[in-house]
């Protein structure tokens, strides 16, 4: 997400920036000859190199000229080894570890395997370790407790497994980003997590972990985003009464998990900047408390596919910052509420899949900045309001599936920006077909098929110069097919 790596580098310059450069007297055995014999060392393990990337690394060259390799400004040390990308394939060479001034190591996306050798952990000025995506297995090294400089681990997406140490976490003042995701990390999460204080990012997704998610998270107050797997939590009670204590938190990451129970009234105590919901495919039942509509920086609410019913409570529209709100196949009853309609930056609304009645809202024509909007699927009644054709860019209307009666309001031809489809099949709209629908100048394809619409198919309707397909059947339309159409028409 665009603000994570915005913030994560930030982070990482102001960590550049705060703990600069020291002058430690190296042990002897170490210089930069020995740095220099540890990346030949490194290069003798490669297979591969398409790329020629590692083409300079010979011993004549100057060790600080090497591709991807930078030193210190004195040139007595490397400091920096980034390798990304290269396609190098090869076994991740223990004689790495004899860099014992590096403090920025990332090679991501090659194709190294291997285990992480434990001697890593003479890499004590490490801040810096990124090894995503290669094909490493085995688990983080126990020695790891010693890397006391280290801020960022991240290892997404390589075969790595076994229980994560938890003297990882013994000593980790200085530590903020941690992504194990996408491995084969199984266990508890540790406790002692709760030690880092200054984490702020916490990815363990795609893995197999087990057991509670640890209720010491709370101590870490500047979490950011956080991201988890673990087995089924059936009580969310006390797992967001204490992530209320991460007042930094952000982002809540933990779709598809199988998490049930209830969504608390805690909920609204996350912390003030808490802007990202994400919790999707889970089998989360009752209804949404109304303290959600206190969490006033949220921009991105997915609840998608879980068991939540009752009715969406009116408090929601204090959400004033939304762009995306999917809350598509659950079980809610009721109305939509009007306050759904004060979102000034709603882009995504996606009620579909629902038991929602009544009436469509007027005052959701007020969602000036709407894309999408999906009420298919519910049993919606009542006319079509005019005032949902006043939406400068939306690009997909999908009303179907639902008891929409009256005609179609010839406003419709206000959506001329709409570019992808309308839908308002399976309706029970009536009267003739509206001029105006020739209009949409930009729809590609158009349903209206299984209404109670009657009339004639006027000719103009071919002016829809990017329709592919329209849809008109099982109405009570008369007259002559425009020959224009002939082509697309279906059935
Ligand atoms: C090392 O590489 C340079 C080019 O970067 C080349 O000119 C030189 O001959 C190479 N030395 C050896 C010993 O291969
Ligand atoms: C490093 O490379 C630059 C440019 O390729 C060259 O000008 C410089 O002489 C090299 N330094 C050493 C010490 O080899
Ligand atoms: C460098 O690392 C390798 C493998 O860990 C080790 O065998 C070797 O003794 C080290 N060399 C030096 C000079 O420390
Ligand atoms: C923990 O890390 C800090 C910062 O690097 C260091 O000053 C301290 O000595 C370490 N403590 C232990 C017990 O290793
Ligand atoms: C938070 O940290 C404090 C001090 O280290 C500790 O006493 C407390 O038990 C921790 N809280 C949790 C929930 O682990
Ligand atoms: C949250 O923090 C407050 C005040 O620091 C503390 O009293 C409370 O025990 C913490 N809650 C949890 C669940 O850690
Ligand atoms: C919330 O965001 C503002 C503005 O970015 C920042 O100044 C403030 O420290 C943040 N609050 C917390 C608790 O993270
Ligand atoms: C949170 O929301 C509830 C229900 O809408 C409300 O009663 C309460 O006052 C709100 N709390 C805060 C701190 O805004
Ligand atoms: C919400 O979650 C569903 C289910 O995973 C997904 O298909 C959909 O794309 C998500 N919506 C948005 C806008 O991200
Ligand atoms: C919501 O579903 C639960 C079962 O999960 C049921 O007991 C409750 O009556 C339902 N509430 C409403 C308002 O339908
Ligand atoms: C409505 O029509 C569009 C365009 O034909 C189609 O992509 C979409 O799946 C339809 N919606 C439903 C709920 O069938
Ligand atoms: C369609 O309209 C006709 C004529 O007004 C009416 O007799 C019929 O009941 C309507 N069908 C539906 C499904 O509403």
């Amino acid at each position: 997400m665009f603000f994570k790596r915005t913030l994560f580098l930030f982070l990482l310059q102001h960590l550049a920036i705060v703990s600069g450069y020291h002058h430690y007297h190296h042990p002897p055995h170490y210089s930069l000859d020995t740095d220099k014999t540890a990346l030949l060392a490194f290069k003798r393990t490669i297979s591969s190199d398409p790329l020629s990337t590692l083409a300079n690394w010979n011993v004549t060259n100057d060790v600080c000229n090497f591709t991807g390799v930078r030193c210190n400004k004195q040139r007595h040390r490397v400091t920096q080894l980034i390798l990304n990308s290269a396609g190098l394939v090869g076994l991740l060479s223990p004689f790495i570890s004899n860099l014992t001034r590096l403090r920025h190591l990332e090679i991501v996306d090659n194709d190294l395997f291997g285990i992480i050798p434990p001697e890593f952990s003479s890499l004590r000025h490490i801040i810096h370790f990124q090894l995503d995506w290669n094909n490493l297995h085995g688990p983080i090294p126990d020695s790891f407790s010693l890397l006391s400089n280290l801020a960022l681990l991240s290892v997404m997406g390589n075969n790595l497994n076994g229980m994560i140490p938890p003297s990882f976490f013994s000593n980790c003042t200085l530590l903020t980003n941690v992504d194990l995701s996408s491995n084969a990390f199984s266990g508890t999460i540790p406790p002692e997590v709760g030690n880092c204080r200054g984490l702020w990012n916490l990815n363990l997704y795609n893995n197999q972990f087990t057991g509670e998610i640890p209720m010491s998270l709370s101590n870490a107050s500047d979490m950011f985003n956080l991201d988890l797997d673990h087995d089924g939590n059936t009580d969310l009670d006390p797992f967001f009464t204490a992530l209320a204590n991460c007042s930094s938190l952000m982002e809540l990451e933990l779709a598809g998990m199988g998490l049930g129970g209830r969504l608390p009234t805690s909920i609204g105590r996350l912390g003030v900047n808490f802007s990202v919901l994400f919790l999707e495919e889970n089998m989360i039942s009752g209804p949404i408390p109304p303290n959600l509509g206190n969490l006033t920086k949220l921009m991105w609410l997915n609840l998608t596919s879980n068991l939540l019913n009752g009715s969406i409570p009116a408090e929601i529209g204090g959400l004033l910052n939304l762009e995306l709100l999917s809350f598509s196949h659950n079980f809610f009853t009721g109305e939509i509420p009007a306050s759904m309609g004060q979102f000034p930056h709603l882009g995504l609304l996606d009620l579909s899949n629902n038991k929602l009645s009544g009436k469509i809202p007027k005052s959701l024509g007020n969602l000036v900045q709407l894309n999408y909007l999906f009420l298919n699927n519910n049993l919606l009644s009542g006319a079509i309001p005019p005032s949902l054709c006043q939406f400068p860019d939306l690009s997909i209307l999908d009303l179907s599936y639902n008891g929409l009666t009256g005609s179609i309001p010839p406003d419709i031809s206000r959506l001329h920006e709409i570019r992808v489809f309308l839908n308002l099949s399976h309706n029970l709209l009536e009267g003739p077909l509206p001029m105006e629908l020739s209009k949409l100048e930009n729809v590609q394809e158009m349903d209206l098929s299984s209404n109670n619409l009657t009339g004639r198919i006027f000719p103009q309707i071919s002016n829809c110069i990017a329709l592919r397909m329209i849809n008109l059947s099982h109405n009570s339309l008369g007259g002559p097919l425009p020959e224009a159409l002939g082509n697309f028409l279906e059935p």
